[in-house]
């Protein structure tokens, strides 16, 4: 079985719906930051303000390559993953990409969520206004987003009903519920 990967925006829900896809599918689930925080020694947050974005980027685009090319895994990317081309083919090519999408509203108070409760900070979203920067993101990388196999508006669902939307849309030869 090919990877299952998802992608999206910040705050799209891509690792808890990972999460409930592994226990779903019993395949593992690969957060592609996590081993980018294990690989450098520090978080995210520590990487950009150390060393800027250009170095995550390239860690990350290490990383993506190496999990694309292996197999039966549930893959988390971060948000600008799938922005980069060496990445978007990498991920097409190793196994069926999900773009979880949302409206910038809700990822706003999602990621308002995130904040309070201390889950994960993200130094792009970091200025004074950060719903005008999710709106600028997002336009910019729409076009990217749009070229997953599969797009799944989040909006109105919760974790469990997107799960069953992209278990729905697998070919049918690869794990379904349990
Ligand atoms: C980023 C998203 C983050 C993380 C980094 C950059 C982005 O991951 O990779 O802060 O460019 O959108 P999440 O999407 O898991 O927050």
């Amino acid at each position: 079985m090919d990877n299952i990967i998802l992608v999206g925006f910040m705050a799209s829900g891509k690792s808890h719906v990972g999460r409930i896809l592994s226990e779903r599918t019993g395949m593992p689930l690969v957060d592609a930051d996590s081993v980018i925080v294990e690989r450098a020694g520090k978080s995210i947050e520590q990487i950009f303000a150390d060393e800027g974005e250009a170095v995550f980027r390239a860690l990350e685009r290490e990383v993506i390559a190496e999990l694309c090319s292996d197999k039966g895994q549930i893959i988390s990317a971060g948000g600008g993953a799938f922005v980069d081309p060496d990445n978007r083919r990498a991920m097409l090519a190793g196994g069926m990409v999900f773009c979880l999408q949302a409206r910038p509203e809700t990822i706003y108070h999602r990621l308002k969520l995130d904040n309070e409760t201390g889950q994960a900070v993200r130094p792009l979203l970091a200025g004074p206004d950060p719903l005008r920067r999710i709106r600028e993101l997002l336009a910019q990388r729409a076009e990217a987003y749009g070229q997953a196999h599969h797009c799944i508006d989040t909006d109105e669902l919760t974790p469990e009903e997107v799960v069953e939307q992209a278990l729905n849309l697998l070919p049918t030869d690869a794990p379904s519920s349990t």
